[in-house]
C-alpha cells in the first residue's frame, strides 16, 4: 500500500517548449518523484482527445495525444520509472467519451447502426423537453439534443463528453479490453474517473430534491447538488462491472485500483477483494473554510465510517479543487507554511491509501488567475462563484529565478505561472531542512517504513478545540498524534505516559505537560 503522486502532465514539465507539459517532461522528472519517495504515479488523462474538458474526453484509449508525445514515450516512462521503483497508474474515464470519438460518431449517426446502443439515447417528451430532471455537473442540463437521431443523449459533465451506456455488453468487453491493453504495456494500477456514473436507471426515473440543507460535493449551489442523485450515478450494475475488471486486473499482480467515487455511500460498495483497492474519498477536498478541529474530525469520521480498513484514499488536492492551503488554511500568507507542514503530518499519518497533488509538497497556495486567464468551461461558466480548477492546474514551479519558473521555455504557457507559486518553487526549498518540500520527504519516507499505520484504527475522540488528538491502534502497535491546528500556542496538562517522540515540530514536553506552538505537531510510540 502506497503513496501515490498525481501529475497534471500539462502542468507538470514541458518538453519540447509547447507552452503544454508532456510525457517526456516526466520522464524528465523521476529523480525528483524518487527522491520525494512516493510509490506510485498518477498521471491525469494524456490519450487523445480534443482537450474540451482537458483530456477527460477520450476520443482514442489505447493512443497517446500528441501533445503529450507518443505511445513511445509512454512506454519510455513506464520503463524509467520501474527503475526509480516508481509505478505508474493511468486515468481511464470509462464512463463517458469524447463526443469525437469514432464510437459516437457511428452512434449518433442513426438509430439502427452497429453502435446504436453504445450511448444513452432517449426521445424527447410529446411537447420536445428533456427526458427528465437530470442536471450535469457543470450546469444545466444532462442532456443534449442530436439532430441526426432525433434523440437526446446523456452527458453528466460537458455536452462533449456523452455518457457510455455500460449496460451494453460491446460496450463492457471493449472497456475491459482498454484495462488489460494497458496492464500488458506495464502500467502498475489504474484511477477510475467519475466510475459511479458509469450506470444509470433504465426507466430514466426524476431525481428527487435533496434532503434540505444536505450538500452534494464541490457545488452545492448549483443546480446538480440540489438533487438526491438515486436515479443518475451509483446503480447497482457498476459493481458488477468492478467486478469485471478486478477479474482482468488479478491477472497482473500487484495492479492498484483507485475509484473516483462522488459519494462516501457509494465509495464503501466499491471496495473489496474483488473489487477495487481503494476509494478516492472527497472529505477532506470537501472543507471550504478554514478547518477546526471539529469539521477535520467530522470530515475524517466520514471517511472512515463503514469502510473495510485501509480501503479509503485521502487527498487534500487535486486538480479540481482550489489548493488546500489556500481552500482550508488560514488567509495569513504568513501561516501558510506551518499549516501545510501540519496538515501533511495529518493526512500523512492516516490508514489507507493518500493521493498527493503535484505542487502540494511546496506549499503552493491556490493561484491567482484573472478571468481573461480562465481556460476551463467549468470554470467560466462558474465566474465569479469560481470552483478554482484552473487556480489549481498551474504550471509546476522547478526554479524561483528561471522563466516560467523553468516549467517551459515557451512564450506563453496553457495557463500563467503564477508569482506566489514561484516563490515556492523546488530550488527555493531543496536545501533548507525545515522546508514543506523535506517535510514531506520525511513523512513520507516515515509513512514507508510504517507499514502498520494503513491498517489502524485511528480514534479522535480524545481531541480539544484546538488540537486534534489521534490514537492510532494496529494489533500491539500504538502511536498518538498531536496536531495543533491554531496559530496561538497551547498546553495540554495530564496526558500521561506519552512514550518516545517519534517526530515533531514546535512541540515540547516537560513531566506531564506539553506546549505546542502554532501549527505544532508530534507523534509518540507507546512501548508494546
Ligand atoms: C475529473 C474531472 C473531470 C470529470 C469528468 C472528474 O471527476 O477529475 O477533472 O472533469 O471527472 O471526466
Ligand atoms: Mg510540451
Amino acid at each position: 500500500m502506497t503513496t501515490i503522486y498525481q501529475i497534471y502532465p500539462r502542468s507538470f514539465q514541458d518538453s519540447n517548449g509547447d507552452g503544454v507539459g508532456d510525457l517526456r517532461g516526466i520522464v524528465d522528472r523521476l529523480p525528483y518523484l524518487a527522491k520525494l519517495g512516493v510509490d506510485m504515479v498518477w498521471i491525469s488523462p494524456f490519450f487523445l482527445s480534443p482537450q474540451k474538458d482537458f483530456g477527460y474526453d477520450v476520443s482514442d484509449y489505447r493512443t497517446v495525444d500528441p501533445l503529450f508525445g507518443s505511445n513511445a514515450d509512454l512506454a519510455q516512462l513506464i520503463t524509467e520509472a520501474a527503475q526509480h521503483n516508481l509505478g505508474i497508474m493511468v486515468d481511464l474515464v470509462l464512463a463517458h467519451s469524447s463526443n469525437q470519438h469514432p464510437w459516437f460518431l457511428e452512434s449518433r449517426a442513426s438509430r439502427d447502426n452497429p453502435k446504436a446502443d453504445w450511448y444513452v439515447w432517449a426521445d424527447p417528451l410529446p411537447d420536445g423537453n428533456v427526458p427528465n430532471n437530470w442536471q450535469s455537473v457543470f450546469g444545466g442540463s444532462a442532456w443534449r439534443w442530436e439532430p441526426r437521431r432525433q434523440q437526446y443523449y446523456l452527458t453528466h459533465f460537458l455536452g462533449e463528453q456523452p455518457a457510455l451506456n455500460l449496460y451494453a455488453p460491446a460496450v463492457r468487453e471493449e472497456l475491459l479490453a482498454v484495462v488489460e491493453y494497458w496492464l500488458q504495456q506495464g502500467v502498475k494500477g489504474f484511477r477510475f474517473d467519475a466510475i459511479h456514473f458509469a450506470h444509470y436507471d433504465p426507466q430514466l426515473r426524476n431525481n428527487p430534491p435533496a434532503p434540505r440543507g444536505s450538500t452534494s460535493g464541490a457545488l452545492s449551489d448549483s443546480p446538480f447538488g440540489m438533487q438526491d442523485h438515486v436515479y443518475d450515478l451509483g446503480q447497482p450494475a457498476t459493481i458488477d462491472f468492478i467486478r469485471d475488471i478486478r477479474k482482468v486486473a488479478d491477472r497482473y499482480p500487484g495492479a492498484l485500483l483507485l475509484g473516483e467515487v462522488g459519494t462516501v455511500e457509494i465509495a464503501r460498495t466499491y471496495v473489496g477483494a474483488d473489487k477495487f483497492d481503494l476509494s478516492y474519498s472527497f472529505n477532506m477536498l470537501d472543507i471550504r473554510e478554514l478547518v477546526t478541529v471539529g469539521l477535520f474530525r467530522e470530515k475524517l469520521a466520514g471517511g472512515l465510517a463503514g469502510f473495510l480498513p485501509g480501503t479509503s484514499c485521502w487527498a487534500l488536492s487535486n486538480h479540481d479543487a482550489p489548493r488546500h492551503v489556500t481552500r482550508m488554511g488560514s488567509q495569513d500568507p504568513s501561516h501558510r507554511a506551518a499549516f501545510a507542514k501540519m496538515i501533511a503530518a495529518v493526512v500523512l499519518t492516516l490508514p489507507g491509501g493518500l493521493c498527493l497533488y503535484q505542487g502540494e509538497e511546496l506549499g503552493l497556495p491556490t493561484a491567482d488567475l484573472r478571468f481573461e486567464d480562465l481556460v476551463d468551461p467549468y470554470d467560466i461558466a462558474f465566474y465569479p462563484d469560481h470552483v478554482g480548477r484552473d487556480g489549481a492546474r498551474t504550471p509546476m514551479p522547478w526554479f524561483q529565478d528561471v522563466a516560467n519558473a523553468g516549467f517551459s521555455t515557451a512564450a506563453n504557457t496553457w495557463l500563467p505561472v503564477d508569482a506566489a507559486q514561484q516563490a515556492l518553487a523546488v530550488d527555493s526549498q531543496e536545501e533548507d531542512p525545515q522546508s514543506t518540500l523535506n517535510h514531506y520527504r520525511r513523512l513520507i519516507a516515515w509513512r514507508k517504513n510504517h507499514p502498520w499505520i494503513k491498517k489502524a484504527i485511528v480514534d479522535s475522540s480524545n481531541s480539544t478545540d484546538q488540537v486534534l488528538q489521534l490514537e492510532y491502534r494496529h494489533g500491539n502497535q500504538t502511536m498518538l498524534g498531536l496536531f495543533n491546528f491554531a496559530a496561538e500556542s497551547v498546553e495540554l496538562k495530564g496526558l500521561g505516559g506519552l512514550g518516545t517522540v517519534e517526530w515533531q515540530e514546535g512541540v515540547s514536553v516537560q513531566n506531564d505537560t506539553v506546549t505546542l506552538q502554532p501549527f505544532a505537531f508530534a507523534t509518540f510510540t507507546q512501548a508494546a
